[in-house]
């Protein structure tokens, strides 16, 4: 399956007619395989809003779209759980790790949710470690990590399943400039390799730069750079 994106005519409104919030409005848009795309725009522009629908955590109140031939507008919530599970990979300006769990185990909890052993998983998540630069840190739990090792460790977790797509909203938002450094080189890393279609919402010139293309949003209408 194809993991190009497609967006036709979307819109997400919030409210009743008389106070109504477009909080996107008609946005038409197509991001290709492997494609790194960043998306900018100020405040309330409705960044957050175009990731929640593309994660398939929001539906549009209008218009459609499809990742490859899935039509996630019209999915149903056991189709919706197959691709988040499957083709999806997310990661947070807030980590959300597991702080009962050190790195290792946190990075492997997708595939050990999945059922697959842990003899399996180990493997698996030392090879993201390593390309995310954790492995001397594989056994220390989350209090113990920089907000930028928790980052990575989060960036690791996200593509441990081979997503074919990667949404991160603002990466480096919460971390200072090293931080955020080490975060924007595995990034690179990622899109360097092709690992996956990559769509960043960032404030960030520095991580747009290294994008492929930059979108845009104003008032959840595009603005094509
Ligand atoms: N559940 C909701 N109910 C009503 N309005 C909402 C809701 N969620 C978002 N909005 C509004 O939709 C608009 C877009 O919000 P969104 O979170 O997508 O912005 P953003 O571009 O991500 O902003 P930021 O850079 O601050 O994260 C905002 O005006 C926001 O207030
Ligand atoms: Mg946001």
């Amino acid at each position: 399956m194809s993991s190009a994106i497609r967006l036709q005519h979307v819109s997400r409104h919030y409210g009743p007619p008389e106070s109504r919030v477009h909080a996107l409005d008609d946005v038409s848009l197509e991001i290709a395989d492997k494609e790194f795309v960043a998306i900018m725009g100020p405040s309330g522009c409705g960044k957050s809003t175009l990731m929640h629908l593309l994660g398939g955590l929001d539906t549009p109140s209008a218009g459609e779209i499809f990742i490859g031939d899935l039509p996630l507008h019209s999915a149903d919530e056991r189709a919706l759980t197959q691709y988040r599970r499957r083709d999806l990979g997310i990661v947070f300006q807030f980590f959300n790790l597991l702080p009962t769990m050190n790195v290792l185990e946190n990075v492997s909890l997708p595939l050990l949710l999945a059922g697959e052993p842990p003899s399996r998983t180990r493997p698996k998540a030392m090879a993201l470690l390593d390309l995310v630069g954790m492995t001397p840190r594989a056994g220390h739990f989350v209090h113990q990590l920089s907000g930028g090792e928790m980052q990575r460790t989060a960036i690791a977790r996200a593509l441990i399943h081979r997503p074919r797509l990667l949404l991160a909203d603002e990466p480096t938002g919460n971390l200072d400039s090293v931080g955020a450094g080490r975060v924007l080189d595995v990034l690179r890393q990622v899109a360097t390799q092709a690992l996956t279609t990559l769509v960043i919402v960032t404030h960030s010139e520095e991580v747009a730069g290294m994008a492929s293309r930059r979108i845009r949003l104003r008032d959840g209408r595009l603005e094509r750079a």
